[in-house]
């Protein structure tokens, strides 16, 4: 999926504040462009099968060589910000391992991708017989190798919002009976589109499986001249049956489906339960609480580095990074308040960013926030940061307290498999079969399907 209506694209520039001091940022990115996680369903006239997708180590799901490229040009430019240009030395140009720190889901291409953009932001800049050694003639030129760490993805709340969840399958399973819900699944021109494409593919597409259509035929469609090379022609590629018309019928009932995944889809709550904030907590509460909890663990460094709630970790870190997932994206957007005006339809693009920035004022200490949004390829970030749930709409900066409310209001009180284990008020049983929206296709994850073929 990709943003289709951007309104990034009016935002103003960022400025900077000759008053404020840059003391801590904060990425988060979505991998680069990638193969479809699985072939198209029921469409055997496409002759694709796994073997055919050859590229970042092959098979299904994995980065492309342009989605290393993309990493890498998102490395440049974060380079540019933290190292070189806009705030020079805030990181320091040689690679140093007690000021960064990256995260990534599980994932081949959301490790490769961090790779590759840890390659963009330090590579060339490493000081010889430290950050690499000099006395192996082979070594690649520029290359200093950087750590990535992960944890195993059905654990991994922080990095992934469709890391299995109970409490998650059973709020969708109300959403589902929801009347908001029915009548978008019931409605006439929808059924008929799910009729025609499930007599097209002889499989039986829903709305909660009609991503699983959709994306091999949009990564297809994105890598049709490779595909090519291999003697397929362009009715094999891309079906008669999926252009013009249909096509924006289906990114249409993507979005709509999107709105209930994410829980902003039922603004009067179901059941009485607060959907908008239900939802939001399981899918990025946990990201939210660690990203605040290191903006407070470095906060208290900053008063005192030998005070006993200094924690080491936190002593001297400038940058830290999470390389994950559009849904992990779009769900932090949506804690925050700001997806409907960022990316208001589909979802963040390869390789869009967000950073989270801590500065303190020179004069009186107070501690602010910024947010920006790097929409993709074309875009070098803008800041967001007025449209932050609780910001002042006129100012560039917001106080931190007021990341504090967000994780008082949407965080977990609890830790995640505590939250997962509680069923919502009035909750039917936890439902036998996965659910949740596919995560960027992931095939290992659990998808918002009942029929899901996997
Ligand atoms: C990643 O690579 C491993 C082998 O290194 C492979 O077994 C696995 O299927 C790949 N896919 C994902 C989603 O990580
Ligand atoms: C594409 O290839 C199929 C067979 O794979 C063939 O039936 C069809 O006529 C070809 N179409 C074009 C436009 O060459
Ligand atoms: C997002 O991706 C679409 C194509 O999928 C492209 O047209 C658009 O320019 C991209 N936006 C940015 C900011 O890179």
């Amino acid at each position: 999926r990709s943003v289709r209506k951007a309104n990034w694209a009016a935002l103003p520039a960022d400025v900077q504040d000759e008053n404020l001091d840059l003391i801590f940022a904060q990425a988060m990115w979505r991998h680069g462009d990638r193969a479809p996680e699985h072939a198209v369903p029921g469409c055997d006239k496409f002759q694709f099968s796994e073997d055919d997708w050859t590229f970042g180590g092959g098979g299904y799901g994995e980065l492309s060589p342009e989605g290393m490229k993309m990493h890498f040009n998102l490395g440049r430019k974060l380079r540019e910000r933290y190292i070189t240009k806009i705030f020079p030395g805030f990181v320091s140009k040689a690679y140093n391992a007690k000021e960064i720190y990256i995260r990534s889901t599980d994932f081949n291409r959301t490790l490769i991708s961090a790779y590759a953009n840890l390659q963009g932001m330090f590579s060339g800049n490493g000081e010889a017989d430290k950050n690499y050694p000099t006395d192996v003639p082979e070594w690649p030129t520029n290359y200093v190798p950087i750590p990535v760490h992960t944890v195993a993805l059905n654990t991994d709340f922080f990095g992934r919002p469709d890391t299995k969840c109970a409490r998650q399958d059973q709020l969708y399973d109300m959403i589902k009976q929801n009347v908001e819900y029915q009548a978008y699944s019931n409605d006439h021109q929808v059924s008929q589109l799910l009729k025609y494409l499930s007599d097209e593919t002889g499989t039986e597409v829903n709305v909660d499986n009609i991503y699983e259509l959709e994306n091999p035929l949009f990564c297809e469609k994105t890598h049709i001249e490779d595909l090519n090379g291999i003697g397929a022609n362009i009715s094999d590629l891309y079906p008669w049956f999926y252009t013009g018309e249909v096509e924006s019928m289906v990114e249409w009932v993507l979005d709509k489906h999107e709105q209930f995944t994410d829980g902003t889809g039922n603004p009067n709550g179901v059941n009485g339960i607060d959907i908008s904030v239900e939802i939001p907590k399981i899918r990025a509460g946990e990201t939210l609480k660690s990203l605040v909890g290191n903006i407070h663990g470095v906060l208290k460094c900053k008063e005192d580095e030998n005070a006993y709630s200094c924690r080491k970790f936190y002593r001297k870190l400038r940058y830290y990074a999470l390389s994950a997932h559009d849904t992990t994206l779009s769900a932090f957007l949506t804690i925050l308040g700001v997806k409907k005006y960022v990316v208001p339809e589909g979802y963040p693009n390869y390789s869009a960013a967000i950073l989270l920035e801590v500065y303190q004022e020179k004069t009186t200490n107070e501690k602010y926030f910024k947010v920006l949004y790097h929409a993709g390829v074309d875009d070098t970030g803008k800041p967001i940061t007025a449209f932050v749930r609780g910001c002042d709409i006129t100012s560039s900066i917001c106080p931190i307290a007021v990341l504090d409310d967000l994780v008082a209001k949407y965080s977990p009180d609890t830790d995640m498999a505590t939250l997962c284990a509680t069923p919502p008020d009035g909750a039917p049983p936890a439902s036998t079969t996965a659910t949740a929206k596919p995560v960027d296709g992931a095939s290992t994850t659990t998808t918002f399907t009942s029929t899901t073929t996997k």
